[in-house]
């Protein structure tokens, strides 16, 4: 197995240090996550790849400030997230500001048009709603959904709604991307399209991607893997077919 030197890390990108995280206690605790280890690049796409219950969203989760890891260093950019303890009392901005999700079931807002669902984010962060909107329509496009803009979630279908929980992930422009399983319910041409868009993103913005994914559709396009099996990582370079 050959082992990728590690990525720079001083302008950006995730690094995970020694992360565990137990659920519950005593007789009826899971050691979900022993030993995890990854550290991604800014302008990286990595592929995070493991058997069910190997603790794939637990790490996503931990990441993602959704739950609270047991013991390790997580860090984002320069700052460092988590020590043995978050490092910041705000969790919700952390995850508001830094953090794009994309979740294997959409959870679109069933009230918004789609529209308004990408432009959301953008515009609680105070840019202003016509540039918004504009934003929104641009990475509508880019996932070749762009004629159900004005469509409610529930008109589309499973795949249209992955496609518009992606482009309302990359609408903030993160540093960071986390998605789970997200080319699950697409055919290979959409997901080899959302996988471009993401290299895309990563490339432009600097932003750091997370893949977990077990879609041999898109497996070939990542340079580097991580496999997860029993709660640690293992590192491994992939076949980074180009897009
Ligand atoms: N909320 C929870 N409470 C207790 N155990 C959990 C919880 N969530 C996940 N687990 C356990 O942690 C392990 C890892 O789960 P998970 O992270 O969902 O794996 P994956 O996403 O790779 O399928 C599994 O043994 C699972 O049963
Ligand atoms: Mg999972």
């Amino acid at each position: 197995m050959n082992t990728p030197s590690i990525p720079n890390l001083a302008s950006g990108g995730i690094l995970i240090e020694g992360l565990r995280k137990v659920y519950g206690q005593g007789d009826t605790a899971v050691e979900a996550l022993k030993n995890v280890n990854m550290a991604v690049a800014p302008g990286e796409v990595v592929g995070l790849v493991g058997p069910s219950g190997s603790g794939k969203s637990t790490l996503l989760k931990c990441l993602g400030a959704i739950i609270e890891p047991t013991s390790g260093r997580m860090t984002l950019g320069r700052d460092v997230i988590y020590d043995n303890g978050w490092t910041t009392p705000d969790l919700r901005a952390l995850r508001r500001d830094r953090i794009g999700f994309v979740f294997q079931a959409p959870y679109l807002i069933p009230f918004l048009d789609v529209t308004d669902n990408v432009a959301l984010l953008p515009m609680l962060a105070g840019v202003p709603n016509a540039q918004a909107r504009a934003r929104a329509l641009e990475l509508l496009t880019a996932l070749d959904v762009a004629h159900r803009a004005q469509a409610q979630p529930s008109q589309l279908s499973g795949g249209e709604q992955q496609r518009v929980s992606i482009a309302r992930a990359l609408a903030n422009r993160p540093p960071v991307i986390l998605a789970d399983e997200p080319t699950a319910p697409l055919d290979s041409e959409r997901a080899l399209g959302v996988m471009r868009i993401l290299n895309q993103m990563a490339r432009q913005a600097q932003t750091a991607i997370i893949v977990v994914t077990h879609d041999e559709k898109i497996i070939p396009t990542f340079e580097r893997i991580y496999h997860i099996r029993d709660g640690q990582t293992v590192e491994e370079a992939g076949e980074g077919r180009a897009l």
